[in-house]
């Protein structure tokens, strides 16, 4: 006997102490502690480190965390060189960052001894310290920029901004404001328990291949647009939208089922994501820094008219983290395109963690889901001249 249970609506498939995710009550915990309190009171790093370790780090451990994280942040120069500079001038950063991070099981073919603990944890600082330069290096080869290579002693975030940003200038100094929002957006993003990417890492991950190419399997995931693609969906909703007075008419075209409201609904959230809570205190503050996103009314008047509407509301579709921040990001001159590798990076601890934690868990085996089979029944070959 077993379940027939497409896209796993019901199924649990592993056993986790990472994440804890009350959907109904909109709640959600990185191994017991709030995400509000972490989002409040820690730091991406820190909140990385308790992810993958289980525990908040003493000051030493974050200091020797925070040390090797950042004396991993430079990455082979033929992976600049040969790849990045290999891809076509327009490709989307997404592309590129799979293709990256695949690349990267080439340049370390010890990582492929995934149940050699120490080698491990060396693969998570390594793959959590190369994320943003992947991904600013993806960026800059998008839009024909020179390369800006990682500043150690600024934040995990700060440097992400330097290797974005940084021109002629001969140190960059990040906007403290920006820098603590981008900080904030990467510890909402860190984990959230078994999505469709971290499945995607567990399953790929459970043939025993290194983290490289499982974490490309992830990142390739998240890439799509009911996924970490989403947040770039949103904004190009909001500006095909354009305008507020246009908002009724389009609820009315997801009302018909034409289109999808962008940034709503969830599978597991039936109550307003938190995060999404947490993200529209900190897009107050880039505005002040940034000046007002001009699209902010259009994605309020969105959001008043579905919650009051039943549609939605029988649905129990409410914002989700992607509703809010495209918006931040856009203010922050990212283009759209680099949204989802900007949820990427902070991912990389979630992964990475969910992949240590399914390599230790004893109950754990090649992931290999039956079928329910519905063709044909045995046949006879027949030849191609006898075939009408
Ligand atoms: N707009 C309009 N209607 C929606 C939306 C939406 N965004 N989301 C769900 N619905 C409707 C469906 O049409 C369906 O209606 P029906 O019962 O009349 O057929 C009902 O709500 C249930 O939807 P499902 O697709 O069955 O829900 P599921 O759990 O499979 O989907 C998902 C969840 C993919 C997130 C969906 O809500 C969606 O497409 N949202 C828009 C994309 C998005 O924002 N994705 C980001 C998710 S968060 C993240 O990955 C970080």
């Amino acid at each position: 006997m077993f379940v027939y249970d497409p896209a796993f609506l019901q199924t649990a498939a592993c056993r986790s102490s990472i994440t804890y995710l009350d959907g109904d009550n909109g709640i959600l915990r990185y191994r017991g502690y709030p995400i509000q309190d972490l989002a409040e009171q820690s730091s991406y790093l820190e909140v990385a480190y308790l992810i993958v370790h289980g525990e908040l780090p003493s000051r030493a451990e974050f200091e020797k965390w925070t040390h090797d994280i950042t004396f991993h942040t430079y990455v082979h120069e033929n992976v600049r060189k040969r790849f990045m500079d290999g891809f076509h001038h327009d490709a989307h950063p997404m592309g590129i960052l799979v293709s990256t991070l695949a690349a990267l099981s080439t340049f370390y073919p010890e990582a492929s001894a995934v149940h050699d603990r120490a080698n491990q944890d060396e693969q998570v600082v390594r793959l959590i310290a190369k994320m943003p330069t992947l991904a600013a290096f993806a960026y800059r080869h998008a839009r024909g920029l020179p390369y800006a290579y990682p500043d150690d002693d600024l934040s995990y975030a700060g440097n992400f901004l330097n290797m974005m940003a940084k021109m002629t200038e001969p140190k960059y100094e990040p906007n403290p404001i920006l820098e603590h929002a981008l900080d904030v957006l990467f510890i909402l993003h860190a984990d959230h328990e078994q999505n469709c990417s971290t499945n995607a890492m567990r399953s790929v991950s459970s043939s025993q291949v290194d983290p490289y190419s499982a974490a490309a399997a992830a990142a390739a995931a998240l890439y799509g647009p009911l996924h970490g693609g989403a947040n770039e969906m949103v904004l190009r909703m909001l500006k095909e939208i354009g305008s507020v007075r246009n908002v009724p008419e389009y609820i009315k075209r997801v009302k018909q089922g034409q289109v999808r409201l962008m940034g709503f609904g969830h599978r597991v959230y039936k109550n307003y994501d938190p995060r999404a809570r947490i993200i529209k205190q900190i897009a107050d503050q880039v505005f002040e820094v940034t000046g007002r996103n001009p699209l902010l009314d259009i994605a309020l008047e969105l959001e008043r008219i579905a919650l009051q509407d039943d549609y939605f509301i029988s649905r129990k579709l409410y914002p989700n983290v992607d509703f809010y921040s495209g918006l931040i990001y856009q203010s922050m001159k990212f283009p759209v395109e680099t949204f989802p590798v900007l949820f990427a990076i902070p991912r990389s601890a979630g992964w990475l963690a969910q992949w240590e934690e399914m390599l230790l868990d004893q109950e754990q085996k090649i992931a290999r889901p039956r079928q329910v089979y519905t063709g044909a029944p045995r046949r006879d070959y027949r030849p191609m001249d006898e075939r009408m």
